[in-house]
């Protein structure tokens, strides 16, 4: 089953080119260049409000779909993570759409969200990779990832299908809404079909990763840093390296660092830096230069053309292609999960099975 891979989850990484294909090809046409959804009974141009809930990395899924719902559609969006959620009394108004997100369709917290969600009056959309599941079952939209089985107890390739799914979601919404021009749209259409190839070309960055795992695997805390879309990427890594490697780690928001966990820094943490270059690039590479100015180690993970900026004076660099902003959250999630992958190598611990750690959180 797991072919030439090591771990499932090693080939769950390498399957994102394809299965995020096949996710996509559900939600767009390509000779009309549109994104297209599932049939619904209600229209989504009524959309007043969004609510976003999920756990764990569906919950960063949502987080990056928060910045699309919101560029792109204009719509308000809330977003909670489900054990929060469900017992906040949430105020949800006449209008409202509220969104789950989940791998299995089964997590208990998220599925009784759902319902009270839905006993309140909401729209419920609901994106799963399990089309048979409840959540599944008691959508009004349901919009599938086709990941296939994810068996990897750390979440991976569910993770980036999801995304692909959220921004077709997002830029449809838009379309409904009317603010996406059909020129806009076809320029979507065009940077989501362009994902594949880039997440092949993140995926040849394997070695390189592979080959600096030794820096961080003795490291006894770590920090990520992200900004805007890729913020939750930040999250995202710290939450994939602390299930499988037992490193603790922290993601924050780059401009956050001066606002507490920069008193962390010394010549002992690590901090990854989740970079693309663009209008964000220079503020966080300030945000970087003030880590590095109190002796932390940065690795800087950006493109060719951030890391000919700011690439100097990192203790490593991994370059990514350079992608449209809309894509980057894909491509950038690729090498966080392979450095997350191979420090647990290093330090042998069982990648597939993680301690204390279930695949599917059906009790609360
Ligand atoms: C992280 C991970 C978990 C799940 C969370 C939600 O790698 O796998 O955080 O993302 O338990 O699970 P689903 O998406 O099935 O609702």
């Amino acid at each position: 089953e797991k072919g030439n891979y090591r771990h499932y989850m090693q080939k769950e990484i390498f399957e994102q080119p394809t299965v995020v294909a096949q996710t996509l090809s559900s939600y767009i046409r390509p000779l009309e260049q549109q994104v297209a959804l599932p049939q619904m009974d209600f229209d989504l141009a009524d959309v007043k409000r969004i609510t976003i809930v999920a756990c764990g990395t569906s919950f960063y899924a949502g987080l990056v779909a928060k910045y699309w719902f919101e560029q792109f559609a204009r719509v308000p969006v809330d977003i909670d993570v489900a054990s929060e959620f469900r017992y906040r009394d949430p105020v949800l108004e006449a209008g409202g759409l509220a969104l789950f997100i989940s791998q299995s369709g089964e997590t208990a917290d998220t599925l009784a969200a759902l319902r009270h969600a839905k006993a309140e009056g909401q729209k419920i959309a609901v994106v799963v990779n399990v089309p048979t599941s409840s959540m599944a079952r008691e959508a009004d939209l349901l919009l599938p990832t086709h990941a296939g089985p994810e068996i990897g107890v750390a979440s991976t390739k569910a993770f980036t299908c999801q995304l692909a799914v959220l921004a077709a979601f997002a830029a449809n919404l838009a379309v409904k809404k009317g603010r996406m021009t059909r020129a806009e749209e076809q320029e979507v259409v065009q940077h989501l079909t362009e994902a594949p190839a880039a997440l092949n070309a993140a995926l040849a960055h394997d070695d390189d990763i592979a080959a600096m795992a030794h820096l961080i695997a003795p490291a006894r805390d770590v920090l990520y840093l992200g900004r805007g879309p890729d913020f939750p990427l930040a999250l995202e890594g710290a939450l994939k390296l602390k299930e499988i490697s037992y490193i603790h780690a922290e993601g924050y928001a780059s401009g956050e660092m001066k606002h507490g966990p920069i008193a962390l820094i010394d010549e002992a943490v690590p901090v990854i830096v989740i970079a693309p270059s663009g209008p964000l690039f220079e503020k966080t590479v300030s945000n970087m230069h003030e880590v590095m100015a109190r002796g932390g180690k940065v690795v800087l993970i950006s493109d060719a053309d951030g890391i000919a900026e700011a690439g100097e004076g990192c203790m490593a660099t991994i370059e990514m292609p350079k992608v449209h902003p809309l894509i980057a959250p894909l491509v950038y999630a690729v090498p966080v999960q392979l450095l997350a992958y191979h420090v647990a190598c290093a330090k042998g611990t069982d990648v597939d099975q993680p301690r204390n750690l279930a695949k599917s959180v059906t009790v609360e």
